[in-house]
């Protein structure tokens, strides 16, 4: 294939991945976004293959390799259950980063073995993807290992750690420094992407398993940085713009999340957030404060008569996959006459998008979620908040505690609700392992049990009305 048809089909791939991304920012386009994505991804690899100076006796090489990874994508991404997808995408930037490495470790070695030695521009491209790459490797798996449980999701710090990790990251970034400069020994690159892994591991263990999406979202912003020098490297200007976008969209989801969760990234990584505090937990205050429990009888008779209900999802939905059985209560209400919207905070559950997709597989209508700075004012019209497995997104000391871990964070105003029925099987915490307020509130009831269980409850109950 000549070169300027293959430039061409190289924007038109590059075209694709634009138009994807802007496809995916909204649930009713995200599907032809992704669609669009692969098949851009596609002509990439096909134009690449088809290019001039390829050696064609290595083709059923690249081919088994494809066969394999393709067999094990697609049978992943039809097994993952969505409350895994967090673990499964750690696992494929994992690999992507680690591939990353490998180019940079195989073109350092070809061309010193040639004896041509790479130019500055490259050697710089070689040390920096090579580095972030096996970081971006390391870390990934860490992540997929706590968040699958494999190691334990809490942090795991020890004193002198910070300075531990510097070192590490400072002699790699040395030895990256020496390749860039000129210094040509393959041993050095090995020892370097040895650091880097090193790093990776060290630096993910102390963050606590439920930070891992935000980590994972960073350290998919590093894969597309690494995958943008290899670019550079393999004279790629696809691999260029493709690695740079998803290094720009994954820093900017990174930032997005910790804005929504008003922690800094910063706190993410460095905080250990998660760790056991004393006074906060199970028998914190709310344990054994005046709360309320009720029946899915009551609950059924106060939202078949209500006007307005608003029900708040949280984690917890997708933990019992109630999902479907939560449309079909809707939709029984809808048949009463009750207006029902969801309302969605933008870091309920655990990934950006947790709650839309979701309720998405349970086809409730985009138009039915509602974002949190639309819904907020609207709570104070709803008879009934319905909260199923949602409790940070929820909790007032958000708004009035400058000393909760919390504080900032914008929340679901459901305390503004005339009544509120929180489902979740007891007063542990959440995800920040405090106590939540809005449980001792007067207006505030709850439904103890599994949220699944509780909806089909809850649904029969109003039926019979
Ligand atoms: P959480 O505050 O984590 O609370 C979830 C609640 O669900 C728990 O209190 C739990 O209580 C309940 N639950 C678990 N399994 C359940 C089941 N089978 N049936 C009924 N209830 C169940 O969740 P949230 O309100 O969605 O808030 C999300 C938290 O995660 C925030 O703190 C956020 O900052 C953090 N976070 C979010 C993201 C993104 S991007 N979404 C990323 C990282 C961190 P029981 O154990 O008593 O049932």
């Amino acid at each position: 294939m000549n070169e300027n048809l293959s430039n061409l089909l190289y924007l038109i791939s590059i075209a694709s991945f634009i138009l994807a991304l802007k496809f995916l920012s909204s649930p009713a386009t995200a599907r032809r976004g992704n669609q669009i994505g692969a098949a851009g991804m596609v002509l990439a690899i096909a134009v690449t293959l088809a290019k001039d100076g390829l050696d064609t006796g290595t083709y059923w090489l690249i081919a088994i390799a494809a066969l394999i990874g393709s067999a094990i994508g697609v049978v992943g991404a039809r097994k993952v259950k969505m409350t895994a997808m967090p673990q499964m995408v750690a696992l494929f930037n994992g690999v992507g980063g680690g591939a990353v490495a490998l180019v940079a470790l195989a073109e350092y070695h070809n061309t010193i073995r040639e004896h041509v030695g790479p130019t500055w521009d490259i050697s710089l491209a070689i040390g920096v993807s090579g580095l972030i790459g096996s970081v971006s490797f390391a870390g990934s798996i860490i992540a997929f290992a706590k968040l699958q449980e494999l190691i334990h999701g809490r942090p795991i710090t020890y004193p002198g750690q910070k300075i531990v990790n510097l070192a590490i990251l400072g002699a790699g970034i040395g030895l990256a420094i020496a390749i860039a400069a000129g210094y040509q020994a393959t041993w050095a690159l090995i020892v370097e992407l040895i650091l880097a892994l090193a790093f990776g591991v060290l630096f993910v263990l102390p963050i606590g398993g439920a930070d891992m999406p935000v980590v994972i979202s960073l350290l998919n912003a590093f894969t597309g940085i690494a995958a943008a020098a290899s670019g550079f490297e393999l004279g790629s200007n696809v691999l260029i713009v493709s690695g740079m976008l998803v290094g720009a969209s994954g820093t900017l989801l990174t930032l997005m999340m910790g804005r929504a969760m008003n922690r800094s990234i910063g706190n993410v990584l460095f905080g250990a957030f998660g760790q056991i505090q004393a006074g906060v937990g199970e028998a914190g205050p709310a344990a054994s404060g005046a709360v309320r429990s009720t029946s899915a009888e009551d609950v059924a008779i106060m939202l078949a008569y209500a006007r307005k209900v608003i029900i708040v999802p949280g984690y917890g939905l997708a933990v019992a996959q109630a999902q479907h059985n939560v449309r079909e209560l809707a939709d029984e209400l809808e048949r009463r006459n009750v207006e029902v919207v969801y309302a969605i905070h933008p870091v309920a559950g655990r990934m950006p998008g947790h709650m839309n997709v979701l309720l998405a597989e349970a086809n409730v209508p985009y138009t039915a979620l509602k974002e949190m700075e639309e819904v907020n004012p609207e709570f104070p019209q709803a008879e009934v908040a319905l909260v199923i497995g949602a409790n940070d997104v929820t909790n007032p000391a958000a708004r009035s505690n400058p000393a909760s871990p919390i504080y900032g964070m914008p929340i679901l105003d459901v305390d503004k609700a005339q009544a509120i029925v929180v489902m979740k099987r007891s007063m542990r915490p959440g995800f920040a392992g405090i106590d939540n307020e809005l449980y001792l509130d007067p207006k505030c009831m709850m439904l103890f049990g599994d949220a699944k269980e509780s909806v089909i409850k809850l649904l029969s109950a109003v039926k019979a009305l």
